[in-house]
Parts: C-alpha cells; sequence; structure tokens
C-alpha cells in the first residue's frame, strides 16, 4: 500500500457523522426517501436569500471585466472593505479591510488559521464536545488538540481550561453556537477567558490566540445577543463563513477576521494571507466573494429553524429526553438513556431515525440530532423516538 499510513489510520476512524448519512442513504434506498428520518447531517434545507440568486444573475448578465482571473490571495478589496465595516459596526473596533482574509469557508479558514500560527508540537485547546475535524485541521498543520470537558450544560468550564494551557499551548479555540450541543456562550464566560488568557499569557510570557469558529453566530434564538471575543482579548482571531447563515455550504465561502488590537498584527496578516496561497487555496471563491459583501446584514429565516428547535425540544421533553436547550445552530445534543451511544443510535435506526453517536463528538452516551430538515419529517420521527422512550422506560407518566 502506497498511501500515507497516516492517512490510512484516520481512514480506518471514518467520521461518524459520515458513516451515518451513508448508512442513511442504505436505509432511503431500502424504504424510499420519505420513510427516512435522516437528522445525521448539518446540511441547510433553507434556499440563499432571494437577493442572493438576484445578485448572481445580474453579474451573469451583466460581468465584470477579469471577474473570473486571480486575484489577491487575501480577497477582494472591495468585499473585505465592507466586511470590515461591519465588523467595526459590531464591535466598536477600528477593523480596516487589511483585518480581513477571505477563506474557503470556515473549514478552510480554520486550516489557514492553524498553519499560521501553530509549529510542530503546539496544542490547541478546544472544548469538548465538539466539531471533530479540528484534530485532522491541526494535525494538518503539525498541531494537537487538546480536549477540556465543558459543564454538564455544556458551559465552558474555565478551571478545566486553566488547567490545560501550558508551554505547549498557543492557541484556545471556542465554537458558539456550538455543534453538536447547539449551546451559546454568554458574555461573562467569554469574558472570563478573555481575562484568563490575558493572565495566563502574562505568566507563560508568550501570547495565546484565541479563534472562535462563529460559522453559526447569526442562528441564534431567543432574542440572546452574542458576546464579542473582540471585545474581551486583543489576540482573537474569528474565522466564520455564509455556509449556514446564507445557506451556502457548498460555495465555500468564509473569512478571517483578526482582532485591530492583536499585536505583531502585521506579521499575523501576512502569514494568514501565505497559508491562503501555499494550501492551496490561493484565494476563497471570486463569485461568492463579490455576492456576500452586500449580505453582511442580511440571512436566511432564522425564525425557520427556531420554531423546529421549538417542536423538536418540546417533543422530546414530553417522551422522556434529558437535553439542553440550544440557543442556537441547528443542533440537539440529548442524552441518550444507555451508556452506549452506538447502541441507542442504532436502536433509533430500527425506527428508520438516523442521528450520529455523542462519541463522533467526543463524548459518549448522548447523540446529536441535525434539524435543519423539513418539518414533516421531525413530526414524522416523533413516533419512533416515543416508542424507543418507552422501551427505556424514559417515558413521563
Ligand atoms: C463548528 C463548525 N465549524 C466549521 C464548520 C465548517 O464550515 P464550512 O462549511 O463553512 O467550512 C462546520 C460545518 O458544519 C461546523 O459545524
Amino acid at each position: 500500500m502506497t498511501i500515507s499510513r497516516k492517512v490510512k489510520e484516520d481512514l480506518s476512524n471514518a467520521s461518524w457523522v459520515r458513516r451515518m448519512f451513508e448508512e442513511g442513504e442504505e436505509l432511503k434506498e431500502r424504504y424510499g426517501e420519505e420513510n427516512v428520518f435522516d437528522f445525521s447531517l448539518g446540511n441547510p434545507d433553507l434556499e440563499p436569500p432571494p437577493s442572493l440568486k438576484k445578485a448572481l444573475k445580474s453579474l451573469a448578465d451583466h460581468p465584470i471585466t477579469g471577474m473570473h482571473r486571480y486575484m489577491p490571495n487575501s480577497g477582494y478589496s472591495e468585499t473585505r472593505k465592507m466586511l470590515a465595516e461591519y465588523l467595526t459596526e459590531e464591535s466598536g473596533l477600528p477593523f480596516e479591510q487589511k483585518h480581513v482574509v477571505m477563506a474557503v469557508g470556515a473549514a478552510g479558514g480554520l486550516n489557514v488559521a492553524f498553519k499560521a500560527i501553530l509549529d510542530e508540537g503546539d496544542e490547541v485547546i478546544v472544548p469538548s464536545p465538539y466539531f471533530v475535524e479540528y484534530k485532522f485541521y491541526a494535525e494538518n498543520c503539525g498541531g494537537q488538540i487538546r480536549l477540556v470537558e465543558t459543564n454538564d450544560d455544556f458551559s465552558l468550564n474555565l478551571a478545566e481550561i486553566e488547567k490545560a494551557i501550558g508551554e505547549k499551548t498557543k492557541i484556545v479555540l471556542v465554537n458558539s453556537p456550538n455543534n453538536p450541543t447547539g449551546v451559546a456562550y454568554d458574555k461573562k464566560s467569554i469574558e472570563d477567558l478573555g481575562e484568563l488568557l490575558k493572565r495566563k499569557s502574562r505568566d507563560l510570557k508568550k501570547t495565546i490566540y484565541l479563534i472562535t469558529d462563529e460559522a453559526y453566530r447569526r442562528i441564534v434564538y431567543d432574542q440572546i445577543q452574542l458576546p464579542n471575543a473582540f471585545n474581551y482579548y486583543p489576540h482573537t482571531l474569528r474565522v466564520t463563513s455564509h455556509s449556514k447563515d446564507l445557506s451556502l455550504p457548498g460555495e465555500r465561502i468564509g473569512y478571517i477576521a483578526v482582532s485591530p488590537l492583536c499585536e505583531e498584527i502585521d506579521e499575523m496578516i501576512s502569514a494568514l494571507v501565505f497559508a491562503t496561497r501555499v494550501l492551496g487555496f490561493v484565494n476563497a471563491p471570486a463569485l461568492m466573494q463579490r455576492l456576500i459583501a452586500p449580505l453582511q446584514r442580511n440571512s436566511v429565516n432564522i425564525k425557520h429553524y427556531e420554531e423546529k428547535r421549538d417542536l423538536f425540544y418540546r417533543a422530546l421533553k414530553e417522551f422522556g429526553y434529558d437535553v439542553v436547550k440550544p440557543q442556537g445552530a441547528f443542533y440537539l445534543f440529548p442524552k441518550a438513556p444507555i451508556e452506549d451511544d452506538v447502541a441507542f443510535v442504532r436502536e433509533l435506526q430500527s425506527k428508520r431515525i438516523l442521528t450520529v453517536p455523542g462519541r463522533g463528538f467526543g463524548r459518549k452516551g448522548y447523540f446529536r440530532i441535525a434539524y435543519c430538515v423539513e418539518r414533516k419529517m421531525i413530526e414524522g420521527s416523533f413516533p419512533g423516538f416515543k416508542e424507543v422512550a418507552e422501551k427505556y422506560g424514559m417515558v413521563r407518566k
């Protein structure tokens, strides 16, 4: 065999999300698509806003000379300028276009940020449960993730983060609203995290970077206001995309924003631009850069997800499931009634319900439901969820 040993090893631990999705495809072939309740993948069911489609058509009808050519690795300056204006409005900080580097989705942005910051053996601290691709992204750049547990309600456990920070720590990476739990970190925890990182950076005489993965930043419910990490820690990089808020995951468009207060900022930006080039992205997709720039204050209809959250959460609680009410993203992460989350997920599968075992996100004994699907699929799954709950004696009297 000629492929890399490391890749071979990674392949043998294939992602649970993908595994369940593929098993779901088999079930769909056997029982018909409408008879399978597929909550395995976080693939938004909404179409992008009509304004985006209109802009796309207008660009096709009135092309701009050179719009398909190479560009600066950081992206179009007009797009970055518009993003900088938006970030200034949101944070009150003096963002300029140079502080924004366009990325090939949040995944591309995280790889670029890791490549720019990590040296061999450096650690990225990640609260768990977590988006497991982080492990591979860090390893792509010679780094390693170090997991720290969150509290029972999946809020940040700062004592655990503090314990984990050491000589090898280069980055603390937080994802809010979170995949897989849907939990959004409150102002106090981000403020305290900022203080902790200032203190630890001082004690260790080096800069620890805070990377915030905010792919779901605009998908929040109950009118909560998300804190802005830029306001609490100077060495912050936000990585985000329009995969979820504008329903464009296949178009691969996102960006990295570096706090204007970050020290040695020019060097950091040069490193991000270099990483974009040499990781082979070269630049983020040209057409999408033009289209998303004016849409910073738009998103898909978030109410649509909020209604589904309410519907699903209420039903699960009524059936007796133990689940934290999410405040964002489009995931629920209930506790399985038995320790073996894989066995429980198989039980749901026997009712043609596809979910993902919690161990796929670093937390055994739980399972993830992605509810970015049609309402009728959610409602259709309720009898199955109820039967399984009854089997395990979970149903409330
Ligand atoms: C937490 C989190 N980060 C990053 C990504 C990657 O997003 P993108 O498709 O924009 O690369 C995802 C995708 O599901 C995600 O859930």
